[in-house]
């Protein structure tokens, strides 16, 4: 083991929600439920189960607020919710969420796309729901998509993502992600980012959120350990895609993390095989076989 790499990591698990959302035929609510719950047996810390937009934008988070009211929670357990503006956060504080998700993104291309304003008055919109977020004592996370390449505008400046964790920082986030939305990032580019952040936020509540699009996600968290990042965003089974990234596969999936975790001695606190579970029972319902390659080769090996 490589003793210079963190010796504890926090795996989000981000299925429920940015696996989900891209998904065409609508899953009902107690499918939803039943992956959350599973989850939570599991051993995840923190679970992104749910997102308040707006139904006309992104339509299977619509069960969103049935999904929270129905999940069994664990005590410590932090479920998030995404919540693009003030309309996101009551239904998030109605709903109980324990962590509200503003999220921006470092391309302006992009943050027109998704959230339909620019990067500048995305920022004034979360300045309520920040201030909401402390008032109610709900933890207050932000994310920045396209930190590494966008689909409309190509290359990202390091300072771009920069400019943004700052302005996320002043609104008081807790946490805040830097993710891959489509995948294009490389190992050597990713410390880079991350080296530059770090400058304005502290390392350890910096988090790696990586689609596996073209197949670096692994590598790039392997990279992002090497410069001292401690949370990753992963999805159970690969499941995802983003609604506005055309083309995006899902996060890289949360098997194949935990696979890479186990074999590097890094402690997570989750149970591998019931995170196989977890995907097997989402993947029956989808129809289709996990986009993860720890998942199937360990149902292959207990199929015998
Ligand atoms: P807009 O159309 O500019 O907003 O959308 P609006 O304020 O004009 O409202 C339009 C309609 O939406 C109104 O309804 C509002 O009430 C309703 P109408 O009067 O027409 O019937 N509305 C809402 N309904 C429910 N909940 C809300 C809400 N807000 C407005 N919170 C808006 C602006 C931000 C709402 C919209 O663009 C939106 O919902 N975008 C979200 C897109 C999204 O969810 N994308 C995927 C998640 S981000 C992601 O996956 C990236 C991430 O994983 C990191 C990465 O990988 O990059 C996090
Ligand atoms: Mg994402």
């Amino acid at each position: 083991m490589n003793t210079s790499l963190p010796q504890q990591v926090k795996i989000v698990e981000v299925g429920p929600r940015d696996g989900l959302q891209n998904e065409k035929e609508s899953i009902p609510a107690d499918i939803k439920i039943e992956l959350v719950n599973r989850l939570t047996a599991a051993g995840f810390a923190n679970i992104e189960a749910a997102s308040f937009v707006s139904p006309k934008w992104v339509p299977q988070m619509a069960t969103s607020a049935e999904v929270m009211a129905g999940i069994s929670r664990k005590p410590g357990v932090i479920y998030s919710v995404l919540t693009p503006n003030m309309k996101g956060f009551e239904a998030a504080l109605a709903a109980g969420a324990d962590e509200v998700v503003i999220f921006s993104s470092a391309s302006e291309a992009f943050a027109q796309k998704n959230i339909n304003c620019s990067i500048e008055e995305s920022i004034e919109r979360f300045r309520d729901v920040a201030l909401a977020a402390k008032q109610n004592n709900i933890r207050l996370r932000g994310s920045i998509s396209c930190a590494f390449g966008c689909p409309y505008q190509g290359e990202v400046a390091p300072a771009s993502v920069a400019d943004v964790v700052r302005r996320l920082r002043d609104l008081g986030c807790d946490e805040i992600d830097i993710a891959d939305t489509i995948g294009v990032g490389t190992a050597r580019q990713v410390q880079n980012v991350m080296q530059v952040v770090a400058q304005e936020f502290p390392l350890h509540s910096l988090s790696g959120h990586f689609h596996d699009t073209y197949g670096q996600a692994l590598a790039n968290i392997y990279a992002s350990l090497e410069v001292g990042i401690s949370i990753f965003h992963s999805s159970v089974a690969g499941l995802g895609g983003c609604p506005y990234a055309k083309g995006a596969t899902g996060n890289v999936a949360t098997e194949d993390v935990l696979f890479l975790m186990q074999g590097l001695g890094i402690h997570t606190g989750i149970d591998l095989n019931a995170v196989v579970d977890a995907g097997q029972f989402i993947s029956t319902h989808l129809g289709r076989k996990a986009v993860s390659r720890a998942c199937n080769a360990i149902a292959a090996k207990r199929a015998g």
